[in-house]
């Protein structure tokens, strides 16, 4: 049997050799040894540890997974801010940055001398913060709002990526390292295929999955996650050695074993950053995981002191981003889909392609015209583009491959999920099916329109209890949603008696609404939330909404001759207002009001638009707010706006309201604007309850 001495010399041999190991495979990406060498390795240690529990060591890759789930996560508030960066769209937007940098900085104009950049890609994930005391990591955090975020430890320790140890003899007392945390597109890939087998939900995207398994109580699941790790910066340190710029930064922080991406290098001046753009732009698409742009960052930290910060963004960096991805594939046939007012959209069945982080196998053609527009047929081989969580569209066709059996598609004259009619008037782009809510693609659209978050908030019935619903011929008109009961529920297939129960709970909870939300969920053509809020604002209540004549309706704000006629055409369907009046009788209600034009609040008539990410208030809670002061939502800045409410990661809107001189206020701008008489604009605002607010 193993004394003890002995025992503790192997554990802290084979400690460190997996930690190699680990470092080799996840920073390097050049593995040492094979699966089989290492779970060797990986069992000897556990079965030493067995034997001599006093010798496991925090830093053991045994200890990186285990304890309990979590009931919450803890809140963590960070030693040194986790500050965004502003954008830069295209080259002019990073011409003027440097320009401001090499002013700030007193560069003479006309010189020769260039700023130096330290350049790397901006990985598309989740922002964290690794602390390690004395060399050993001993907290991980999410971002949340740059000044706090959550603890995630538990999680961020299931990384192998992630060092549990500093890779150095004499280890700072305090060193917070701040990076990325992704999931590499082959990974991502391979997770989905497995969840699909499992049934279980699809994530859209590399960085949806990413944010999925760092949040997870359980670390068990997150291990389970193929997650890795890129860092790209230090926060707050004690006792580090001296660095005197980012690329020192990045190179200690290689030297400690942490993965920092080889894309990374220093340029000067703007030409540098541009060719960089281009370099790195050529390579994206092979690259293994998912970047949106490339930041630069003044290398010097003494130039980087000098610049500082403005609002929540470091002068002295900036992301420049790339625009939508795209990549060619096969047209294998052209389908059409049924929208919820009955839309035939044309729908291209793609050859699957990996275009901006996802596989695509459908894309949309648009519409008729467009497809006639950019001829696209059947064994074409298109370019389609992709960008966030945008719907994949086909830009053009290449036609130099275009085979001769390449064929035309004709729109189908009746639809396919109904058999009626397909109409399309002769002055619009869209054709439509006829058939109403007789169509079950529309019934079923209109269904989970009406449940929607910002319409009846029904949680539980999304698309695929609508699609059964209908299926099972439960739910012929809207109001029959109400009817149902918690046995018919718990009938169908894949639903147990708990979540019906839970549906039915929804529903009921439902019906106390407000009249902004029904008329929006009603899914009136050309009535967004936008305009439901405005006619529950001028009407307060639904009778007068229905008496109302094209007169009454062209005179709110916003509406205009499409809307009215949209409304007046819903409204004179005897069905809809049976299905209203129905809905209504099972309990369907709201707070009516007298119904006063505007509020009149301290911003009557004031337009404000709101860019980035506010630190306290959801971009919905401050529309409410600013809505219910009288102010006006819009979605892009011109002369006509008299305020800017800027939070973190600011774009475009930013700049365009500096040269426009639009007054530019933040979060605590507009709370204050706000509490200047907000007594007055509450009671005032036509409002019966004071919640309703922050609905
Ligand atoms: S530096 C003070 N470098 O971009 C600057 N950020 O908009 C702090 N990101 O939340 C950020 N790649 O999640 C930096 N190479 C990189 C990055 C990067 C991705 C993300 C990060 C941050 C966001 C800032």
């Amino acid at each position: 049997m193993l004394d003890l001495d002995a025992a503790r010399k192997q554990v802290t041999q084979l400690v460190s050799e997996i930690a190699r190991h680990d470092y080799q495979y996840y920073a390097l990406d050049a593995p040492s040894l094979s699966d089989n060498e290492y779970d060797g390795l990986y069992r000897q240690l556990v079965g030493l540890e067995q034997q001599f529990p006093e010798l496991i060591t925090p830093d053991s890759p045994t200890q990186r997974v285990g304890g309990l789930a979590l009931n919450a996560f803890e809140s963590v508030t960070h030693r040194q801010a986790m500050l965004s960066l502003n954008n830069a769209f295209g080259d002019d937007e990073l011409l003027a940055f440097d320009k401001r940098v090499r002013d700030s900085l007193g560069f003479e104009k006309g010189a020769g001398e260039q700023v130096a950049y330290a350049v790397e890609p901006k990985f598309d994930g989740l922002a964290i913060t690794l602390t390690y005391e004395n060399g050993l990591f001993t907290q991980g955090a999410t971002r949340g709002d740059g000044y706090a975020g959550e603890n995630v430890t538990h999680n961020l320790r299931t990384i192998r990526a992630i060092p549990t140890k500093l890779n150095v003899e004499n280890p700072p007392s305090l060193l917070e390292v701040r990076g990325e945390v992704l999931m590499l597109k082959r990974d991502f890939e391979q997770l989905n295929a497995t969840q699909e087998k499992l049934g279980a939900k699809l994530f859209a995207n590399p960085r949806n999955a990413a944010a999925g398994s760092l949040r997870q109580l359980d670390a068990k699941i997150s291990a389970s996650r193929p997650l890795h790790f890129f860092a790209y910066g230090l926060g707050e340190t004690a006792g580090a050695p001296m660095l005197n710029s980012h690329s020192d930064a990045m190179k200690y922080l290689a030297d400690l074993h942490f993965p920092v991406s080889d894309l990374r290098a220093t340029k000067q001046g703007a030409a540098g950053l541009l060719a960089y753009f281009k370099e790195i732009g050529a390579k994206r698409a092979a690259l293994p995981f998912e970047i949106d742009g490339v930041v630069y960052k003044v290398n010097q930290f003494s130039q980087q002191n000098e610049l500082g910060f403005i609002a929540r963004a470091p002068r002295w960096a900036i992301a420049h981003k790339y625009p939508a991805e795209e990549a060619t594939t096969l047209v294998e046939g052209i389908a059409v889909q049924v929208g919820r007012t009955g839309a035939i959209t044309p729908v291209a069945r793609l050859k699957a392609v990996f275009v901006g982080g996802v596989t695509v196998t459908n894309a949309t053609l648009h519409n008729e015209d467009e497809l006639k527009r950019k001829d696209i047929r059947i064994g074409d081989i298109v370019i389609v583009r992709r960008a966030g969580d945008v719907i994949p569209e086909v830009v053009a066709v290449d036609i130099a491959q275009r085979p001769i059996t390449a064929r035309i598609f004709s729109m189908p004259t009746v639809c396919p999920e109904c058999g009626s009619h397909i109409e399309r008037p002769a002055d619009e782009a869209v054709a439509r099916c006829t058939g109403g809510l007789f169509c079950p693609a529309q019934r079923k659209q209109a269904i989970t329109h009406f449940a929607s978050r910002r319409a009846l908030d029904i949680e539980g019935l999304g698309e695929k209890l609508a699609d059964q619903l209908v299926e099972a011929n439960l739910v012929h008109s809207l109001d029959d949603i109400y009817k149902l009961d918690v046995a018919t529920l718990a009938n169908l297939e894949r639903m147990a008696q708990k979540s019906a129960q839970n549906v039915i709970g929804a529903l009921a909870k439902s019906k106390h609404t407000t009249l902004a939300r029904f008329i929006y969920g009603l899914g009136i053509r050309n009535v967004g939330e936008a305009t439901a809020k405005d006619l529950a604002a001028h009407f307060g209540g639904l009778q007068a909404l229905l008496d109302a004549d094209s007169g009454v309706l062209l005179a709110i704000n916003d509406v205009g001759p499409i809307v009215a006629e949209s409304i007046l055409q819903f409204l004179s369907e005897p069905h809809n207002i049976q299905v209203i009046a129905s809905m209504q009788n099972l309990g369907v209600q709201w707070p009516e009001t007298a119904g006063k034009k505007r509020a009149a609040g301290v911003l009557l008539g004031k337009v404000l638009v709101l860019t980035g990410t506010l630190p306290n208030l959801s971009r919905d809670a401050a529309q409410a707010l600013i809505e219910a002061a009288g102010g006006k939502m819009s979605g892009s800045v011109s002369k006509k706006t008299d305020y800017v409410v800027a939070g973190a990661e600011a774009g475009s809107k930013l700049e365009k309201a500096q040269d426009l001189k639009v007054a530019i206020i933040d979060e605590a701008g507009l709370l204050s604007l706000l509490a200047t008489n907000s007594s007055q604009a509450a009671s005032d605002s036509g409002t019966k309850t004071q919640t309703t607010l922050f609905e």
